[in-house]
């Protein structure tokens, strides 16, 4: 390829000096865990989104965990999760003893088919947690009016939604709970952590007792109130989910280059969109109209020719051998995520032929994630894609 072999990974959080310096202030006043510093991050965070209220937690696993368990999901229920989502979405169904019932997505956007929701829906379905793949809202109109007219009650999993708009709304201000991730493979990030955001007062109360054992005031409450030597009550069996302070500091830093870090996401992915636009064997994100792409991933599908489940085992391959191709040359990519429903632990409780849900099937075997990263550079981006552009010839 090009002279000069370059090292991109598939992404690299953007830390400055101002993060270096947050994460030492808790230290140093030596208040660690869930104080003034995580409140800091949720109120920051809970404005940029548009939602009343913000709950931080370990991270989006445990925020949605903890969303399921204060609408009161109860063994035997059924919860709608799309078929093409990270474990996660799926797992916290299975923590309470309910059943996820995976439905297929849309192959173009990658988010769940709601042409495929009405007939999932039985006499136990509770909810819907609607996914927002790789930074693209999933279409939520129609989810939001099959739920309502169902009386189901909608969890957004915006784990990797931040920088998602869906007709002038954030994404996580939409459903009844909105749950995000600050994984470093996310766009802003906080190590590991998460966040809970609402617009109702009596679910997150609920929330920030159960992620704090069931206390009824959590300890800034206590004390920054009187009788700050008396415990709290504990009247919900609820969970250690509690942020530290260091990493709160870490993601109110974070906020405060938000717009600059979706900017630069959006920089890249414009970029991408450019460069690899007459690529014809790869079909690249798209954006629906009303909706703004966060981009926390620039996931493409490997399309050579129109994939069905009699070629998908060649394609597969096929993919493979540009991803290694991609690899020699210094490039990481990876999968966009799997398919919850064919990990081993589903697979083996619910034996789901990968027939029943043909477009989650292919997403799993044909994606492929490019990188992006606040602050690549256009040398970095041109040789991504002279390198991608090369790689089936290859
Ligand atoms: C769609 C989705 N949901 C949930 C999660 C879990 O997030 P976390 O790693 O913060 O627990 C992820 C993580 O990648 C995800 O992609």
């Amino acid at each position: 390829m090009t002279a000069t072999r370059m090292s991109i990974p598939i992404t690299k959080p953007f830390i400055g000096a101002e993060e270096l310096a947050a994460v030492q202030r808790p230290l140093e006043t030596g208040w660690l865990v869930q104080g003034p510093y995580v409140k800091e991050f949720e109120d920051k965070f809970g404005r940029f989104i548009g939602a009343d209220h913000a709950a931080a937690t370990t991270s989006c696993t445990t925020a949605l965990h903890l969303a399921v368990a204060a609408l009161g999901l109860r063994p035997g229920d059924e919860v709608i999760v799309p078929a093409f989502t990270w474990i996660a979405t799926a797992n916290v169904v299975e923590y309470m003893g309910a059943r996820p019932v995976f439905v297929d997505i849309d192959l173009a956007t990658f988010n769940l088919d709601v042409a495929g929701l009405e007939a999932a829906i039985t006499p136990r379905t509770v909810g819907i947690i609607p996914v927002h793949l790789f930074g693209l809202a999933a279409d939520m109109d129609p989810i939001l009016d099959i739920a309502r007219s169902r009386d189901l009650w909608v969890v957004e999993d915006a784990a990797c939604g931040f920088g998602a708009w869906y007709g002038g709304r954030h994404v996580g201000s939409i459903g009844d709970l909105g749950c995000f991730s600050f994984h470093p493979r996310k766009s802003i990030t906080t190590g590991e952590g998460g966040m809970v955001t609402s617009a109702r007062a009596d679910l997150i109360e609920t929330i920030r007792s159960l992620r704090d054992h069931g206390a009824s005031r959590s300890d800034l409450q206590r004390h920054t109130q009187s009788s700050s030597f008396l415990l709290a009550d504990y009247d919900l069996l609820g969970y250690n989910f509690r942020m530290t302070d260091m990493q709160g500091a870490l993601g109110s830093a974070q906020m405060d280059r938000a717009a600059w870090i979706l900017g630069e996401r959006r920089r890249c992915a414009a970029a991408y969109d450019q460069l690899l636009g007459g690529v014809d064997w790869l079909a690249l994100p798209v954006t629906p109209t009303g909706s703004i792409h966060g981009y926390q991933s620039y996931v493409c599908l490997f399309r050579p020719e129109t994939p069905d489940l009699g070629s998908v085992d060649r394609l597969h391959e096929w993919r493979n051998r540009v991803m290694a191709a991609l690899e020699a040359e210094g490039i990481a990519t990876r999968q966009g995520t799997h398919a919850a429903f064919m990990q081993g632990y589903y697979e083996s409780k619910y034996g789901i032929p990968p027939s029943r849900l043909p477009a989650a099937f292919l997403a799993d075997r044909l994606s492929i994630s490019l990188p992006m990263y606040p602050g690549m550079t256009d040398d970095e981006l041109d040789y991504v894609a002279t390198a991608v552009r090369a790689a089936v010839d290859a």
